[in-house]
């Protein structure tokens, strides 16, 4: 059996090395509080735009989302966030009339825009015919996705009647139709984790008139 290899350290290496790391220790704190009072706080600007009809004015870091304005600013938390990465539509609200991921758009792009999120399409009592059509058909479940999913709706409506083509639509010389097809086309940007996606179509298609 080999014996242990021998491990000497005199008193005075010892030394020299706890001063060298010392040393090298003051030197990262030094540079460390030398970029602390270099660094200056994120750039923060100001964006107007109207939220749900009502003009609102932010002082916000640059780097807001529109839908931390929307939830963490204006405290309009009816917009989800789900995945924050533009892959689920939790967060879907209508910008000048067009749905938007929230999540994916800095709120300081949207100077002057009109923005209008599920608080601003209906309330209790008044509901907007889509959110009743929702309620009517059970188009949810947990409710999660359920403020993307309306907006979403609303504004495909709104697209096909513009006849703005999508993947499914066949004629794109002729006027845009209303069908299932073109309506699970248009909300498969919306996921539904509760699988409610046939009540869902169900609801559109009754605000549509068109069957399911
Ligand atoms: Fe924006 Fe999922 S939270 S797409
Ligand atoms: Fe639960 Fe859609 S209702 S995720």
């Amino acid at each position: 059996m080999q014996s242990p290899i021998p491990f000497e350290i005199s008193r005075r290496d010892l030394l020299i090395s706890s001063a060298a790391t010392i040393a090298i220790t003051g030197v990262s704190a030094d540079r460390t509080a030398a970029q602390s009072t270099t660094n200056e706080s994120p750039p923060r600007s100001e964006v107007s735009f109207k939220v749900n009809g009502e003009s609102r004015t932010l002082n916000i870091d640059n780097r807001t989302t529109l839908l931390d304005a929307l939830r963490e600013h204006l405290h309009l938390t009816g917009t989800k966030k789900g995945c924050d990465h533009g892959q689920c539509g939790a967060c879907t609200v209508i910008v000048d009339g067009r749905r938007i991921n929230s999540c994916l758009s800095l709120a300081l792009m949207h100077e002057g825009d009109e923005i209008t999120t599920i608080e601003g399409l209906g309330q209790p009592g008044n509901l907007h015919p889509m959110q009743a059509a929702f309620v009517q058909h059970d188009g949810f479940q947990c409710g999660y996705c359920t403020s993307g999913q309306i907006c979403s709706s609303v504004a495909v409506i709104e697209e096909i009647k513009a006849n703005i083509p999508s993947h499914v639509t066949s004629d794109l010389a002729a006027q845009a139709k209303i069908t299932p097809a073109e309506i699970r086309e248009r909300m498969s940007g919306n996921i539904c984790r509760c699988g409610a996606y046939s009540n869902i179509l169900d609801a559109i298609s009754e605000v549509a008139g068109i069957k399911a």
